[in-house]
């Protein structure tokens, strides 16, 4: 009897280390199904540097030494169309300060910004967490290609000084 006993206890112990056997393989096959997209967890800091070229025609900016004759050009296109909304320091107004921006964003990013903000906030996660942040959408100036070079080169100049 006791033999006997013994090995119906060893057949089930057998019968459970399989039960757990399938269910260990079993659990990992619909484990990735679950997982939400890698993006949907990705914080984004605003403040922080992006590499980014943005969403937009501008794929390819390249700089050269400062052009002032560019920055007093774009100075005055900034003057007139973007200090209702932005200030060169840090602080923000109704857009961000944008001090330091020629360091957190490429210049692709923001040529991109100023010539098309719409699509920049409906496709570029940064811009789209800006606008969630400020509440405000920015406002498309109708800003030039040229002109909105200027404006870039006159940000290098001011982030420079
Ligand atoms: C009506 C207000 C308004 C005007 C005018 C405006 N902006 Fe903006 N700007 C914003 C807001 C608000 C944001 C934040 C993103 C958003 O909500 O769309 C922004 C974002 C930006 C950013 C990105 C800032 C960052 O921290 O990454 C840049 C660069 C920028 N603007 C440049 C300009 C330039 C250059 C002009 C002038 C041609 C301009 N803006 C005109 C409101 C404005």
């Amino acid at each position: 009897m006791k033999n006997l006993n013994y090995s119906s206890t060893f057949r089930n112990l057998t019968f459970l280390g399989v039960i757990i056997f399938f269910h260990a393989c079993g659990s990992k096959t619909p484990a990735p199904v679950a997982t939400p997209a890698p993006e949907a967890n990705v914080v984004i800091d605003t403040k922080a540097y992006s590499d980014s070229k943005g969403v937009g025609k501008f794929t390819e900016v390249k700089l050269e030494a400062l052009d002032p004759a560019r920055a007093d050009l774009g100075k005055a296109i900034f003057t007139n169309k973007c200090t209702t909304c932005h200030k060169l320091t840090a602080d923000k107004f109704v857009g961000p300060g944008l001090a330091g921006i020629t360091s957190r964003r490429t210049p692709e990013w923001i040529m991109n910004m100023i010539t098309n903000p719409e699509l920049m906030m409906k496709s570029d996660p940064v811009a789209k967490k800006l606008f969630e942040e400020l509440l405000t959408p920015m406002a498309n100036q109708n800003i030039g290609d040229e002109d909105a070079r200027n404006i870039l080169e006159y940000l290098r100049q001011s982030d420079n000084k």
